[in-house]
């Protein structure tokens, strides 16, 4: 069964994705830290990112790999080097709109993401896994929040990683990658026609969960048959 989450960021996406494949007992796909991880390499080796060809070479040459880990989401290597938490640091979230928006870099990432589909069941999260990367998945899901409900819940975020930034500056931030995002040229963020639509302002993790995973069950697919998910 291929399941995936879509919506924007602050939606609760990550949450509920890995909790949905948990519940379902299949794997996890965060294809936004694909994204994340070609932004951190592109500003370390110091590339231009408004540079597709540049950018789009690291994509390419990135050798990323997910590794299960105990009691929290997947852990992301480059090669040796775990890079799950450089992935999430303000610096890269500020740029990586800019790095999802080259078609080269969305080509080469999104062939990754339908090769890993492509070997079973799994849970796929991010802005075009329902409509671009996976547009036969069994289950297509669509997240929406207020965006103050959105900027409130990656302030917690934050907070945890011991980051301050206030409320204002978060919802202003979120607002502006939501622009980003919706409004490329390459896979837009947009709900895919036959999506599940579900916003989680007011839902706790576990009702929305429980939404989800009821579909999944009445729709009682299992396996990846047939002409393939992606
Ligand atoms: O979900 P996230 O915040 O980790 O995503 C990081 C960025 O990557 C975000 O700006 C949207 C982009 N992204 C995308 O364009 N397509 C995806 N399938 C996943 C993420």
């Amino acid at each position: 069964m291929i399941v995936t989450i879509d919506g924007p960021a602050g939606s609760g996406k990550s949450t509920i994705a890995q909790e949905v494949a948990r519940c379902l007992g299949i794997t996890y796909l965060d294809t936004g830290a694909m994204y994340r991880a070609v932004t951190l390499l592109a500003l370390e080796r110091g590339c231009s990112l408004q540079d597709e060809d540049e950018v789009g070479e690291v994509a390419l040459e990135m050798d990323l790999r997910f590794e299960a880990a105990e009691d929290s989401p997947s852990r992301v290597f480059v090669g040796a080097r775990d890079i799950t938490e450089a992935i999430r640091t303000p610096s890269v979230s500020q740029k990586v709109s800019l790095v999802a928006a080259h078609p080269t870099v969305r080509h080469v990432l999104t062939a990754r993401q339908r090769a890993l589909a492509e070997q079973g069941d799994m849970v796929l999260e991010g802005r075009d896994t329902g409509t671009v990367v996976c547009p036969r998945a069994d289950l297509k899901v669509f997240l929406t929040a207020s965006p103050m409900e959105r900027a409130r819940r990656r302030k917690m975020q934050l907070e945890a990683q011991g980051v301050e930034v206030s409320l204002r500056t978060l919802e202003r931030e979120l607002l502006l990658r939501d622009t980003h995002d919706s409004s490329r040229a390459t896979a837009p963020l947009r709900k895919a026609k036959d999506a599940l639509e579900v916003d989680t302002t007011s839902l706790t993790i576990a009702e929305v969960v429980e939404r989800i995973c009821t579909r999944a069950r009445a729709l009682g697919v299992s396996g990846t048959e047939g002409a393939g998910p992606c």
